[in-house]
């Protein structure tokens, strides 16, 4: 078996061609580089074939992913190992959707059918009428639900969730308070999310909608509280009641935790059978991920093409745009997910990664972002992967036209990123050239949501093994978090000059 290093040096020297040379040269090119995923009864399309993939450099990834142990890897992880070594622990979110070790499943099982419980009891009327839930969380307890509600949750003509939700995430008070002005407090739950159930922003944040609910005359307040938590003590410690606590695994890391009773505001949402139906979704892609090899690995393939940007070409970001209103938080749900997973110097075993880590992932949704952002993509002077991602069947009643002209821009961008245009007048010149993949969804639906996600957690994983990288631990959040306690319990004494200045210009410090 060949190391690694070698591997790279044969992927670094492996010549690459235009995208305009790669279709010149296979004109079976879309058919080589596109496929489908069936997810229930619809289907995902990913194509390719507008990266500067090519024969030479899958072979090459190919030896790289057999180097860096992916097979091991994936087996370990699916398999609830200890895929997560510097905390000492499984990454077992995919035992959530039914794979996975046999009692972590049966664990995840018998949580989901607490949660179910109370997710029907809501519904019933046991706690009197329940209009509104705020649920309180931040980072991956927060971006899933906020997204997931958003994509499919929004009201339409024949058809409205039976409780709002209104996801909180920010310590700044603007944001709980804009939920408040929305909510009858007498018709309001509020959950509170933390796999930690320590989180400065969350608790506090929590401790201001009990005050709320007190203020406005709700009888036994605490008892409005669902806690989301893999710290259940903590919680009940809190004052929740144990009945009212929905536990999830420590083994559930917090950016892959949506699929567990962090999902439950979903479950509100959608009902448990929409629920059921997002988590089936996301295991039809975890069923590919586990059974497939090789380039025809859809997510590994993904990874391929995102190394191949980044190790290959310098690419410091990849850029991601939904044209589609319903995944306008499908960037800032990527972010965490690649970003936290992923930003790292150094190997799992605590040595320098000597290479470039995850780029930065940005993006928008289309087509807004034609109108700000797009200039720079087609003609700036660097080269940026662009994912774009659309569905099928439109989410409204309006005249198909409005559809038609979404699919019909993201395609053009597409097209007119790679194909660039001469002009003798170089202002009005085009490159070219520029890369871009485009993820065709049937339509957005639970199931289909929870595979596009399950795709990306396994993308993001397999970018992690064929680096070295741990993804499932972040202590690069920790040190901030740090110093901003030690300033809120009155101490850290000397800090850099600057900070000190701008802590006594807001009246925090002497
Ligand atoms: O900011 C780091 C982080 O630990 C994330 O990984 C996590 O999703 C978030 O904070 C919230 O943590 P918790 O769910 O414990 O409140």
């Amino acid at each position: 078996m060949t190391d690694t290093a070698a591997c790279w040096t044969a992927l670094e020297n492996t010549p690459t061609a235009t995208l305009k040379e790669l279709f010149a040269a296979d004109a079976d090119r879309v058919g080589t580089y596109s496929a489908t995923l069936t997810v229930e009864e619809s289907e995902v399309y990913f194509d390719w074939s507008k990266t500067h993939l090519s024969a030479d450099l899958v072979a090459r990834f190919e030896a790289l992913a057999e180097a860096a142990g992916f097979d091991a890897a994936r087996e370990t992880m699916l398999g609830g190992g200890m895929a997560n070594p510097t905390e000492g622990r499984a990454a077992e979110h995919t035992a959530q959707r039914g794979i996975g070790a046999d009692e972590s499943v049966a664990e995840a099982d018998a949580f989901h059918m607490r949660m179910r419980g109370l997710v029907e009891a809501i519904h019933d009327g046991v706690f009197g009428p329940v209009k509104h839930l705020i649920h309180i969380g931040i980072g991956g307890s927060a971006l899933g639900p906020a997204l997931a509600i958003d994509a499919l949750a929004r009201p339409t003509a024949e058809w409205r969730a039976p409780v709002d939700v209104h996801v909180v995430s920010n310590i700044d008070g603007n944001a709980l308070e804009a939920a408040f002005e929305v909510c009858d407090p007498a018709t309001t739950m509020i959950a509170v999310a933390s796999k930690t159930f320590t989180t400065i922003e969350t608790m506090t944040n929590a401790a201001s909608a009990i005050q709320w609910l007190e203020e406005s005359g709700v009888p036994d307040p605490y008892g409005k509280v669902v806690a989301l938590t893999a710290s259940p003590d903590k919680a009940v410690e809190w004052g929740v009641d144990e009945t009212r606590v929905l536990p999830f695994s420590e083994s559930v890391g917090g950016r892959y935790s949506l699929w567990s009773s962090i999902g439950f505001p979903v479950a509100i949402a959608l009902g448990w059978d929409g629920f059921a139906e997002f988590l089936e979704g996301a295991a039809a892609v975890d069923r590919h991920f586990a059974d497939t090899d090789g380039f025809a690995n859809l997510p590994l393939r993904a990874a391929f093409v995102d190394l191949m940007y980044v190790q290959l070409r310098g690419c410091q970001t990849r850029a991601v745009f939904a044209y589609d209103e319903r995944l306008a938080l499908f960037p800032d749900y990527l972010q965490q997910l690649e970003m936290e997973s992923n930003g790292k110097s150094v190997l799992a075993d605590g040595s320098p990664l000597g290479r470039q880590s995850a780029p930065i992932t940005w993006g928008g949704v289309g087509t807004d972002a034609q109108h700000a952002v797009f200039q720079l993509l087609h003609q700036g002077t660097v080269e940026v992967p662009v994912d774009f991602i659309a569905v099928k069947q439109p989410g409204h009643d309006l005249d198909p036209e409005h559809h038609a002209i979404l699919l019909t821009n993201c395609f053009a961008q597409g097209a007119a990123l790679m194909a660039g245009k001469e002009s003798d007048d170089g202002a009005r010149a085009y490159p070219g050239n520029r890369p871009s993949t485009t993820i065709l969804c049937d339509k957005m639906d639970p199931a289909t949501l929870g595979a596009l996600i399950a795709f990306h957690e396994h993308r993001t994983f397999a970018n992690a093994v064929l680096l070295g990288i741990n993804p499932f631990d972040q202590f690069g959040v920790e040190l901030g978090k740090q110093i901003a306690n030690q300033i809120a319990a009155g101490g850290g004494e000397g800090f850099d000059p600057s900070t000190e200045a701008l802590l006594a210009a807001a009246g925090l410090k002497d």
